[in-house]
């Protein structure tokens, strides 16, 4: 084997290892303006109690979430319809928007 076959060889080896996609943030913040701000607001940090905020939670959780949802682990009716039509990109996009929003702390008691 010549070096460059090595490198080559080496090269794919690090590509293939490689998530499949990375997260279009852009696409994220479009996605989320249409099908999600209406409940968590486009930063993720709804006003209203009973939409959990998003906005800086990490990243692997909401899409683990998002997952969820949309295979029936996890059991919510309004999420549930959110999340059936998300593609596996679409999933990594939102999470990845939500995750970069600013966090939100408030005190309920
Ligand atoms: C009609 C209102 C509504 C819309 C639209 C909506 N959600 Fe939700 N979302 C909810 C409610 C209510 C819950 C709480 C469900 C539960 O108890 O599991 C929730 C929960 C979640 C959670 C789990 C949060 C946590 O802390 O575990 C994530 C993540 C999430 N939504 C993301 C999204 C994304 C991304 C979209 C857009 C594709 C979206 N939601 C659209 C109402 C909505």
């Amino acid at each position: 084997m010549t070096k460059t076959t090595i490198a080559a060889a080496a090269l794919s080896l690090a590509f293939a290892t490689l998530p499949a996609a990375a997260a279009d943030l852009a696409a994220g913040a479009a996605k989320a303006k249409e099908v999600c701000a209406a409940c968590h607001g486009m930063d993720g940090n709804a006003s209203q109690p009973e939409y959990p905020r998003l906005g800086g939670q990490h990243e692997d959780y909401l899409a683990k979430a998002l997952r969820d949802y949309k295979s029936g682990a996890r059991k919510n009716p309004v999420m549930a319809a959110f999340a059936k039509p998300l593609s596996k990109q679409d999933i990594e996009n939102l999470a990845a928007h939500y995750a970069r929003q600013a966090r939100v702390v408030t005190a309920k008691y």
